[in-house]
């Protein structure tokens, strides 16, 4: 991925979570090539790196699990579906490859986060009390509930 891109993700992330992540971070999250990962981008500003407006990255994770690793609408976009859609999608995906669980971390204090992921059936299964530099997180889980043949 280009430098720009990189610093743009970046820039989302601080700007959106409050939290702080160094180039090797995010180099170190290992995001495999796989549909989970979607990235919301203005055609009209694209190649630009500005025209990153939103992604959603997870992993295969254990045998039978999906872990998301970054989930980030800007502001200006929030707030119309987007981050419903990509969620959506993930888990067609997951369920298309017989995936029964989805965890992710989250800030104790983003509980609008926490109600969007509760309102998809995670729940709070633990709390992580040095995952984040900022404060308190919380790992939630749900099950990836398969369609009725
Ligand atoms: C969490 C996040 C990724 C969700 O993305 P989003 O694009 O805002 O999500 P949506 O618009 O699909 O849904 C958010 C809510 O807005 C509502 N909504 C959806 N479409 C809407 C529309 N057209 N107009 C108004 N509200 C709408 C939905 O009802 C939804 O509420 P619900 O949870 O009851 O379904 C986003 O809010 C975000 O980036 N937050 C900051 C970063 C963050 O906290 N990331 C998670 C870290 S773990």
């Amino acid at each position: 991925m280009p430098d720009d891109w990189r610093q743009r993700i970046i820039e989302l992330f601080l700007r959106e979570t409050g939290e702080v992540y160094a180039d090797v971070s995010l180099a170190s999250l290992n995001i495999p090539k796989w549909e989970g990962n979607l990235l919301l981008i203005d055609n009209e500003t694209y190649p630009e790196a500005e025209s990153l407006k939103g992604l959603l990255w997870s992993l295969p994770f254990l045998e039978d699990g999906v872990r998301v690793a970054a989930f980030v609408v800007e502001q200006q976009y929030q707030s119309h579906g987007h981050g419903s859609d990509a969620w959506d999608h993930l888990i067609e995906h997951a369920q298309s490859l017989g995936k029964k669980t989805i965890q992710l971390e989250v800030k104790a204090d983003n509980t609008r986060a926490q109600d969007f992921y509760q309102k998809r059936g995670l729940a709070i299964v633990e709390k992580l009390e040095h995952y984040y530099q900022s404060g308190l997180g919380y790992m939630m889980r749900g099950d990836i509930e398969q369609h009725l043949a």
